[in-house]
C-alpha cells in the first residue's frame, strides 16, 4: 500500500433551481466511484457538495412562484439530499452557498485579488426598468436577436441561432417582470484582469495530471484567443452576497459558487474538529480533484485558478471532465418523456436495486474524457443482468449455496488454486489503476472477465462429481471460488457498496482493497443470501413517459394535421376578477371576458399568481372545453401556461394587445 494520502474531491454544486435528473447524477456516481475507491485503499478523502444557490434565474423562480428565494432554496435543498441519499452519494457535508463561512470566502477572496491589483472598475451602459426600479442582468430581459432576428431572446444568448452578445445589442428590449421598455443607465462594474494572469494560467494547464488531453488543447485555444476581463458584480437587487465597501452591488453566482468549495469544507472541519487549512492552504499536502461537465471547464480552469491562487489557497491537482448524457441518443426532453428525475428513476422502476443499476451502468461506460454518452433502458437491463446478475451473482450463488449443502456452510480446510490467485492478483493492479486514473469501464471489463474466469474455473471443477469420488478436489475449487468471490466483491465495492456488502455480510467482514488476495479457509460463513434479482423488462418500462415509449421511426404517428388542431378552440380573453378557491391551495377562480361572454375558469395557478397579479392581464383558453367541476366551482374552459422544468408556471399571453375573444392560431 502506498503512502496515507489525502483527498478533497468535490463534484459540482447543483443549482437550488432545479430537480436532480440522471444528468446530475452521472456525475455524483462518477465522483462517489473516485471517493470509495481511495478510502477503499486506506487514504483519507473529505467528499464535499452543497446547493449552488444565488443568481437572477433563482430569483426568478422564487418570483415566479410568489415565494421567497429563501423558501426556495430550503425546498432544494431538502430534495437535493434525498435524492442523492437514493443512490449512496456518500458526502461528507451537504452544504449551502448561501452560508455564512461562503459570505467570508467569497469576501476573503475579493479582497486578495483586489490588492493583488487584478480588479478594475469600469462604467457601462445597461438597461434599466423604471416601473420595477431595477437593473436588469441577462435573463431579465428579452428581445429580438440582433444577429438572426429570433423574437423573445435573453439578454446574454440566442436559443435559436446559438450567437452571443451584450443586452444592450438587442432589438425591442422587453423587461420580463412588467413587460415594458427599459432605459439605459450608467453604472458601475467590477472585473477581474484575466489577461495579467496568462502566464501562470499556460502554466498551471499544462502542470502534469490538471487536465485530461482533450480538455488542455481545448482551454489553451481559449487562452490564445485571448483572456477578457471577467465581470463579477451585479447591482441590486440580486439574490447574493454584497459586494462590501459598495451601494447595492453584489457578487456574480459564478465568483461565489467555487467557493462554496471551501466553505463547505470549513464548515465540515469545523464540526468535526478538522483544520481547513490541512486541505485548502497552498502548503498542504492534499489533493484537490474536482468532477465537472464540460459545460463549465472555463469557470474551473481559468477563473477559478486566480481566484485560488491570490489568497494562496490550494489548486486543483485534477479535473475529470465528463460530457452530457442522452437518452436513446438525443438530449433529455419533458415532450419525449425523457427527462428522468432522480426521484421518478427511483419511484417507477419496479426494483429494490434500481439505484445500484444505475451505479453500474454509468460504472461500465465513464472513462476520462467529455465524451457524450447514451442511457437506454435496454442497456440498463443487459449491464445489469449480464454482469451484475449472470456473471458475478451466479459464481457467487452457485458458490455458496454448493459449501452450504457440502460443507456444512463453511469455506472447507483446503488450499486454493494458485493460478486463480495470481490471476487475481495481476487484475488487482490493472484495476485499482483503471480507477485511479478514472477508467472505470475498464475496470468493469477486467472485472466481468475475472467473474467469466471464475465461472468456467467452477464449470471445469465439476465439484457436484468430485464432492463423491474425491471431497477434496470439490474442497479446492470451493476455497478458490469464495476467494475469488470475495476479490470481486472488493473489486465491485466503489461502484455497487450494497451489492459488495451482501458479500460482506456472508463473509462477516469489511473489505479494504488488499483485500482482494486470497486468505479464507476453513471457516464458517453467514447465511446466503441471493447478490442480485434481475432487472425485467416490466421493471423498466415505466421509466418513459408514454411518448418515449413509441419507436422512434413511429415519431409520425403522434403528428396531427390543421383539421384536427382547428378542432381546438383558443382565444384571447381578459381576466376581469380572480380570487382563491376555498380549501384548494392550488386552484384561482378567474371570470373572464370573452368579448361576446362571460365566463368562469378555475385554473390551478394560485401557486404561481396572486388573484392580484393575474386580473387585468389578457391569457389564452381554450374556449370549447367541456364544462367540468373542480372543488364544487364550474369551470369552463382552460388556461394556457408553459410549465418550467423546476415546476413553475407562466401564464401565455398575447404579445401585443388583442381583442378579448380573439380567435388563436
Ligand atoms: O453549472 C452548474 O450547475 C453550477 N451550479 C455549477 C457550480 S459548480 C461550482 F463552481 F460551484
Ligand atoms: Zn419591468
Amino acid at each position: 500500500m502506498s503512502l496515507k494520502k489525502r483527498f478533497l474531491v468535490t463534484m459540482a454544486l447543483p443549482y437550488a433551481n432545479a430537480d436532480i435528473h440522471l444528468g446530475h447524477l452521472l456525475e455524483a456516481v462518477q465522483t462517489d466511484i473516485f471517493v470509495r475507491f481511495q478510502r477503499l485503499r486506506g487514504h483519507e478523502v473529505a467528499f464535499v457538495c452543497a446547493d449552488d444557490t444565488h443568481g437572477t434565474p433563482i430569483e426568478l423562480s422564487a418570483a415566479r412562484r410568489g415565494i421567497t428565494p429563501e423558501a426556495l432554496i430550503a425546498e432544494a435543498y431538502e430534495n437535493h439530499r434525498r435524492d442523492y441519499a437514493g443512490f449512496d452519494i456518500g458526502f461528507d457535508i451537504f452544504y449551502t452557498t448561501n452560508s455564512p463561512e461562503n459570505r467570508r470566502y467569497a469576501e476573503l477572496i475579493y479582497q486578495n485579488l483586489r490588492r493583488g491589483g487584478l480588479i478594475i472598475e469600469k462604467e457601462i451602459d445597461q438597461y434599466y426598468c423604471e416601473h420595477d426600479r431595477r437593473f436588469l442582468p441577462d435573463r431579465f430581459i428579452t428581445g429580438t436577436c440582433p444577429r438572426c432576428n429570433a423574437s423573445k431572446q435573453y439578454g446574454d444568448v440566442c436559443e435559436a441561432c446559438g450567437a452571443t452578445y451584450n443586452p444592450t445589442e438587442l432589438i425591442d428590449p422587453h423587461c420580463v417582470i412588467c413587460n415594458g421598455a427599459p432605459v439605459m443607465r450608467r453604472s458601475v462594474h467590477f472585473y477581474v484582469e484575466l489577461n495579467k494572469c496568462e502566464a501562470f494560467l499556460r502554466e498551471y494547464i499544462n502542470r502534469e495530471g490538471v487536465l485530461q488531453d482533450d480538455m488542455r488543447n481545448f482551454v489553451t485555444t481559449w487562452i490564445n484567443e485571448g483572456l477578457r476581463e471577467w465581470c463579477i458584480s451585479r447591482d441590486g437587487p440580486y439574490f447574493g452576497f454584497a459586494i462590501p465597501g459598495t451601494k447595492d452591488k453584489y457578487f456574480y453566482v459564478w465568483l461565489d459558487a467555487p467557493v462554496g468549495y471551501i466553505s463547505s469544507t470549513d464548515r465540515w472541519c469545523g464540526e468535526t474538529g478538522r483544520s481547513v487549512d490541512d486541505y485548502w492552504s497552498s502548503a498542504c499536502d492534499a489533493e484537490v480533484v474536482h468532477f465537472i461537465g464540460k459545460d463549465i471547464v472555463y469557470f474551473h480552469t481559468l477563473f477559478w485558478p486566480v481566484m485560488l491562487k491570490y489568497s494562496s489557497f490550494k489548486l486543483p491537482g485534477r479535473f475529470f471532465i465528463h460530457g452530457f448524457l442522452n437518452i436513446r441518443g438525443e438530449k433529455m426532453s419533458k415532450s419525449r418523456g425523457t427527462f428522468i428525475l432522480a426521484r421518478d428513476y427511483l419511484g417507477k422502476i419496479g426494483h429494490p436495486q434500481a439505484a445500484e443499476f444505475l451505479r453500474f451502468f454509468y460504472g461500465s461506460k465513464l472513462m476520462p474524457n467529455a465524451e457524450d454518452f447514451d442511457f437506454t433502458a435496454e442497456e440498463l437491463l443487459n449491464r445489469a443482468n449480464t454482469t451484475l446478475s449472470n456473471n458475478i451473482g451466479n459464481l457467487h450463488h452457485r458458490t455458496a449455496v454448493f459449501c452450504d449443502r457440502s460443507f456444512g456452510g463453511a469455506v472447507p480446510d483446503a488450499p486454493w488454486d494458485e493460478t486463480i490467485a495470481a490471476e487475481v492478483e495481476d487484475a488487482a493492479a490493472a484495476i485499482e489503476g483503471h480507477f485511479e486514473r478514472g477508467e472505470y469501464k475498464l475496470a468493469v471489463e477486467r472485472i466481468h472477465a475475472l467473474g467469466n474466469r471464475g465461472n468456467k474455473y467452477y464449470q471445469d471443477g465439476r465439484p457436484w462429481e468430485s464432492i463423491k469420488s474425491d471431497p477434496q478436489k470439490a474442497a479446492v475449487v470451493m476455497v478458490t471460488c469464495v476467494n475469488l468471490t470475495k476479490a470481486l466483491a472488493v473489486f465491485l465495492k466503489p461502484i455497487v457498496p450494497s451489492i459488495s456488502g451482501c458479500i460482506e455480510r456472508k463473509l462477516g467482514v469489511t473489505l479494504a482493497w488488499n483485500d482482494y488476495a486470497f486468505s479464507l479457509r476453513n471457516m464458517k460463513m453467514g447465511p446466503t443470501e441471493k447478490l442480485v434479482r434481475p432487472l425485467e423488462k416490466a421493471d423498466v418500462e415505466p421509466l418513459f413517459g408514454a411518448a418515449a415509449n413509441e419507436p422512434k421511426a413511429d415519431a409520425a404517428a403522434g403528428q396531427i394535421d390543421s383539421d384536427y388542431f382547428n378542432k381546438v378552440s383558443l382565444q384571447v380573453a381578459t381576466v376581469t376578477a380572480a380570487e382563491p378557491v376555498p380549501k384548494s391551495s392550488k386552484l384561482l377562480k378567474l371570470l373572464i371576458d370573452l368579448g361576446t361572454e362571460k365566463r368562469q375558469i378555475v385554473a390551478g395557478i394560485a401557486a404561481h399568481y396572486t388573484p392580484e397579479s393575474i386580473v387585468g392581464k389578457q391569457i389564452v383558453v381554450v374556449a370549447n372545453l367541456k364544462p367540468v367541476k373542480l372543488f364544487g366551482e364550474l369551470s369552463q374552459g382552460m388556461v394556457l401556461a408553459a410549465k418550467n422544468a423546476d415546476g413553475s408556471l407562466a401564464v401565455v399571453t398575447p404579445e401585443r394587445a388583442a381583442d378579448a375573444g380573439a380567435p388563436v392560431a
